[in-house]
C-alpha cells in the first residue's frame, strides 16, 4: 500500500486528496512547508512514499502586493519539500500551474515549451518548479480547479446565479476549467512518470464566460444572463495569461471538462 501524504491539505485540491486517496493530510497549522525542521519530522512521523504539495499562495492578485510572502510560500516551499523527499526516497508531486506559461501561444503548451510568466503568482511557481525539478521531483501543471467542495469558480456561479440577473464574466482568456478529482485520480500515473513535468487539465479549453454559460445551462437557467466582458473591464486585477490551453503528451488523457462540470453540478442536486 502506497503511503501519501499530503501538505496544504485544507485547500480545494488537498482536501479532495486526502478524500480520495486516503492520504494523511496535514493543514497549514500542522505543517508549514517553509519550515525545514517541521516538513523532516512530519516525514519521520508519518514516512510517505509519495508526498503531494497542495500548499501554496494561490491568490493572483495578492501574490502582486506580498511578493515575499508569496515567494516563501510558492517557491521555498518546494524546495524545502523537494529536498527533504529526496533525502528519505518520497516521490515528490508538486502541483504547479498553467500560469507559468506567457500566454501568448495560440495551441496548446505541451511539458517542454519555453515557460514566461506574466505576474509574480506566475513567477513564484514557476521557482517553486525548478526547485523540485533540481531534486528529481515531479511538477504535475493543472489550470482553473474547480469542485464540488468549497470555494471556487462553479461554486460561485451557482450561488451568483440565484443572487442576480445578469452576470458580467471575461471572454478573453481560454484555459482549461478542470476538476479536482479527475486531477487526483491521474496522480498514481504522475508518482509512476517520475522526475519531470506532466499536465493535468479536463480535455477541452474554454473562457470563464463559456464556463459560467455551461454551468447555467447545466442549472437550466437562461445562459444568455451571462454577459461577456473584457479583462480590461477589470483593471484592478493583476495581469493574467491570455491564452493557456495544456498539451498532456505524457498520462492517459482526462475526460472533457464539460462532462466533469455535469458531474459536479449534478452532484450538488441543484
Ligand atoms: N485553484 C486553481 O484554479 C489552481 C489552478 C492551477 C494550479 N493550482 C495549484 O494547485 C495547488 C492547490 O491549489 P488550491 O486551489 O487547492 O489552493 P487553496 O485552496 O488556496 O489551498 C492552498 C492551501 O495551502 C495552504 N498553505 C498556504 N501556505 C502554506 C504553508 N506555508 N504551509 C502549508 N500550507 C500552506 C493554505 O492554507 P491557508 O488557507 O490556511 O493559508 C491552503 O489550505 C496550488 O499549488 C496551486 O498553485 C490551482
Amino acid at each position: 500500500m502506497t503511503r501519501w501524504l499530503v501538505t496544504g491539505a485544507g485547500g480545494l485540491l488537498g482536501r479532495e486528496v486526502v478524500a480520495r486517496l486516503g492520504a494523511v493530510g496535514l493543514v497549514r497549522a500542522e505543517l508549514d512547508v517553509t519550515s525545514d525542521s517541521a516538513v523532516r519530522s512530519a516525514f519521520d512521523a508519518h514516512r510517505p512514499d509519495v508526498v503531494v504539495n497542495c500548499a501554496a499562495w494561490t491568490n493572483v492578485d495578492t501574490a502582486e502586493t506580498h511578493p515575499a510572502e508569496a515567494s516563501l510560500v510558492n517557491a521555498e516551499g518546494p524546495r524545502v519539500l523537494a529536498s527533504a523527499s529526496a533525502e528519505v526516497g518520497a516521490r515528490l508531486l508538486h502541483i504547479s500551474t498553467d500560469y507559468v506559461f506567457a500566454g501568448s501561444a495560440d495551441s496548446p503548451y505541451s511539458e517542454a515549451d519555453p515557460t514566461g510568466p506574466v505576474n509574480h503568482y506566475g513567477r513564484t511557481k514557476l521557482a517553486g518548479e525548478h526547485a523540485v525539478l533540481a531534486h528529481g521531483g515531479t511538477v504535475v501543471r493543472t489550470a482553473w480547479l474547480f469542485s464540488a467542495d468549497g470555494a471556487n469558480f462553479v461554486t460561485a456561479m451557482i450561488q451568483q446565479e440565484r443572487e442576480r440577473e445578469y452576470l458580467d464574466v471575461v471572454a478573453d482568456k481560454r484555459g482549461q476549467p478542470t476538476w479536482t478529482r479527475d486531477v487526483v485520480d491521474h496522480l498514481s500515473a504522475a508518482a509512476d512518470y517520475g522526475p519531470g513535468v506532466v499536465h493535468l487539465t479536463n480535455a477541452g479549453d474554454a473562457t470563464r464566460h463559456e464556463q459560467a454559460q455551461e454551468v447555467f445551462r447545466l442549472l437550466g437557467k437562461d445562459p444568455e444572463r451571462v454577459r461577456p466582458i473584457s479583462s480590461s473591464d477589470t483593471p484592478d486585477r493583476a495581469p493574467r495569461p491570455t491564452y493557456t490551453v495544456l498539451a498532456n503528451h505524457r498520462l492517459p488523457p482526462l475526460p472533457h471538462w464539460r462532462e466533469a462540470l455535469r458531474a459536479v453540478v449534478y452532484s450538488l442536486g441543484v
